[in-house]
């Protein structure tokens, strides 16, 4: 649906970027069958946008990956926008470097949430649950609490953030990192993301979230509940995204080294070929088009021993279902995030990572490439 590559002369300066007029509308796409409504940014020019908020504060609080998309491509698309962090954290100091004024936009936590209309929780999922207890008397009537994620309400045994049943609770959950949300944006293009309504107070709250979708610079947005979302949001992380891809690189690496190939062989067989060659065919095209672009060596071999990774994944995957369901993998989650040290001890983990073999020879790999030399 969209370009995945943009040439520098064609890309438009952020001006341009902000929000286009006249692309596309609401459609009914047939998805293989399934047809589901999908809003497109062409209902939203930035005009109208603008003057559907025109009382609104949106107060945005955290500033991790989601709040410094969202939260800066809302400033930069001009609606009144302001940060919520913990004074002097981290997240305090990246949005001063980001332009954002204490006392002007950027608050502590409960004077953003005070001031705002539009309460916008991008704090991380275990703060959401912290915090909850001092932001919740503060969301009075009249205002809107939104988050990008399922998590907190829909496992409310937990978290303990039960959304005041008399205002209006939306999400808006962009289908990437905040980083894409912002990079996409400037690009003139819009991350896909999803929209569900927990509750609907003013009649309004389905046209508010679509609204946010597409003021914070999503291309299009496709509705889901906040059960939906979350099940399938951890699930996919867990999965295919991040937790499966990584140990279905390490165990096909682990035995090639262990069958006498070099690190670099073990390496580009791996990680550099399917990144750089054929996941990007998949992604523009579609793996029919990945396997009729392969040799008929290799398309036989994948063709025979797909199914038996399917097969053999399949019951992994249930398991993995079964344990985001449950809210074994939310209990997880938050009381690990929840440490007062959980960034010292998630970087432990992650040196574990950048010290395999296999990435630190992703690292000489990538310099190879002739666009690094
Ligand atoms: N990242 C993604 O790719 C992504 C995608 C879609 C949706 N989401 C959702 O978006 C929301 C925000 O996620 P994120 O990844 O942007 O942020 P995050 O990295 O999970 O959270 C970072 C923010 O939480 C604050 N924080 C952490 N512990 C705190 C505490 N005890 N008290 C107060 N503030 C605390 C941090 O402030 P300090 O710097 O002061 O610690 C920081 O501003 C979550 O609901 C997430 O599930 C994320």
């Amino acid at each position: 649906m969209f370009r995945t590559t943009i040439s520098k002369a064609a890309r438009p300066t952020l001006a341009s970027a902000q929000i286009p007029r006249g692309i596309r509308g609401l459609k009914n796409i047939n998805f293989g069958g399934s047809v589901e409504t999908v809003h497109e940014r062409a209902d939203w020019p930035r005009e109208k946008l603008l003057n559907y908020f025109k009382n609104d504060t949106l107060c945005l609080t955290g500033y991790g990956s989601q709040g410094y998309g969202q939260g800066l491509n809302l400033r930069d698309n001009g609606f009144k926008t302001i940060i919520g962090v913990r004074e002097n954290g981290s997240s305090w100091k990246a949005a001063v470097e980001d332009g954002w004024v204490p006392g002007e936009n950027l608050f502590p936590i409960l004077e953003a949430v005070k001031r705002g209309t539009i309460v916008m929780n991008l704090l991380s999922d275990a703060a959401q649950s912290e915090t909850w207890s001092q932001i919740k008397p503060l969301l009075t009537e009249g205002k809107t609490l939104y988050f990008s994620h399922g998590f907190s309400p829909v496992f409310e045994k937990l978290t303990h953030v039960d959304p005041p049943k008399n205002i209006d609770t939306i999400m808006v959950a962009p289908k990437g990192s905040g980083r894409t949300v912002r990079s996409l944006f400037k690009e003139g293009r819009g991350i896909n993301s999803s929209f569900a309504v927990w509750n609907d107070v003013t009649g309004k709250a389905e046209e508010k979230a679509v609204a946010l979708a597409i003021a914070i610079g999503s291309g299009y947005v496709y509705e889901t509940t906040f059960q939906k979302e979350v099940y399938s949001d951890l699930y996919g992380e867990r999965g295919c995204l991040m937790g499966g891809i990584h140990g279905m690189f390490l165990a096909q690496y682990e035995v090639l080294r262990e069958n006498g190939h070099t690190p670099s062989e073990a390496f580009n067989e791996t990680v550099e070929e399917s990144t750089q060659s054929l996941y990007p065919l998949v992604g523009k095209h579609g793996m029919d088009y990945m396997y009729d672009a392969c040799s008929t060596t290799a398309r036989r071999g994948a063709l025979d021993w797909y199914p038996v990774f399917k097969d053999t994944l399949k019951p992994v995957f249930q398991k993995l279902y079964a344990s985001v369901r449950s809210g074994a993998e939310t209990k997880r989650s938050l009381e690990f995030n929840s440490q007062s040290n959980y960034r010292e001890e998630l970087n432990k983990e992650l040196d574990t990572i950048r010290n395999m073999e296999i990435w630190r020879v992703g690292k000489e790999v990538r310099k190879l490439r002739p666009e690094n030399n």
